[in-house]
């Protein structure tokens, strides 16, 4: 192995560029070249690479976003582009590409792998932290973070007004983040994609709650949440083109016409991707770079490096992409204990 190249795909996430210094790093130790290639597989298909050296990627441990760029492309890719890859990866004489990315792009990791178009070691990255096979992708706890911030902001003015806030948070398939940062934020309503919204129940909750005398409420509910009885509005996932920001107003409209109470809504969106890592993420971004050499090193193509019990390891890349993972169950239970809901109940 001489020629290792690196792409980063898919939505964007803090904690790309740690990986990126890290691949450089532990490559030019063992004696490998490394190719950043543009924009995600976007890169492999136009022939948009360029080699990278410490220089490149000194002093991007900190900084958000992909220095290489990215782009949303989905599986299956067309019989062109594949065509494409193949000849530019010849062409290019790398021998094997680290792939850093969520689910898309380690879907058209493994078919390209699979395929024999080209040898390829996956690295996961999730906001959402939607991926199987690893206990944690990184970039989730940089959101987690920011989204706690903004529900800590949020519950001042909710507050003062005496009105209910819907905060949208990230989160198509999977309520990781409006679980983890609605528990930290100390929500009153966590609503997340894996059970359907029961919107008769919510108001009665917030009725009852300012009934008690609490005259604002707080309301943490993922993009991709549903409410029951409400035909589903505009998605489109096919694509790989998502809208944020319908979720929320939707559920805010909702609230206001059935109570009367005065709710705004805030979507946090973008901001939850942007900026600075964590620690956290830096170290897991970091450790998962590391690991990822160490794998095309050993030839072992169609892995993806992993989190379990706090070691670095390694999956098929199939494992991963095979279905998603949903909310911690416990971690739910535990979020009910402070639920407007639960004390509706009591
Ligand atoms: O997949 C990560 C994610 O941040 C989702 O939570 C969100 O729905 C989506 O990306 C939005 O992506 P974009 O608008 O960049 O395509």
């Amino acid at each position: 192995m001489k020629k290792i190249g690196i792409l980063t795909g898919g939505a964007d996430c803090p904690g790309l560029n740690s990986v990126i210094r890290a691949v450089v790093r532990k490559a030019m130790q063992e004696g490998c070249v490394v190719t950043g290639i543009k924009n995600g597989w976007m890169g492999l298909i136009e022939n948009d690479m360029r080699i990278l050296d410490l220089r490149l990627t000194s002093g991007i441990l900190d900084r958000g976003g992909t220095i290489l760029g990215t782009s949303r492309m989905v599986s299956p890719l067309k019989a062109d582009q594949i065509k494409k890859i193949s000849e530019n990866y010849k062409r290019s004489g790398i021998d094997a590409v680290i792939a850093v990315g969520g689910e898309d792009t380690l879907k058209i990791a493994l078919d390209l792998h699979e395929m024999d178009v080209i040898r390829v070691v996956g690295v996961p990255k999730s906001i959402d932290n939607a991926l199987s096979g690893t206990d944690y992708a990184f970039g989730f706890d940089t959101a987690v973070n920011v989204a706690t911030e903004c529900i800590d902001r949020l519950h001042t003015t909710a507050e003062s007004h005496h009105r209910i806030i819907v905060i949208e948070v990230m989160g198509r398939y999977t309520g990781w983040i409006a679980l983890e940062a609605g528990i930290a934020g100390g929500a009153d309503i966590i609503l997340v994609p894996e059970f359907p919204i029961n919107i008769d129940e919510i108001c009665d909750s917030l009725r009852l709650r300012h009934g008690r005398g609490k005259s604002f409420s707080i309301i943490v509910v993922s993009e991709g949440a549903r409410v029951a009885g409400y035909t589903d509005f505009d998605r489109d996932d096919t694509s790989g083109k998502h809208r944020v920001g319908k979720m929320g107003e939707f559920l805010a409209n909702l609230i206001e016409d059935k109570t009367g109470y005065e709710t705004r809504v805030s979507v946090l969106g973008y901001i939850q991707r942007g900026g600075i890592p964590t620690a956290y993420d830096r170290i897991i971004g970091t450790r998962f770079g590391v690991k990822a050499v160490e794998l095309v090193k050993e030839s072992k193509f169609g892995k993806m490096v992993s989190l379990h019990d706090n070691k670095i390891r390694s999956v098929d890349i199939k494992e991963a992409v095979k279905q998603r993972k949903s909310i911690d169950l416990d971690l739910y239970e535990i979020s009910k204990v402070f639920s407007a809901v639960t004390e509706n109940n009591l």
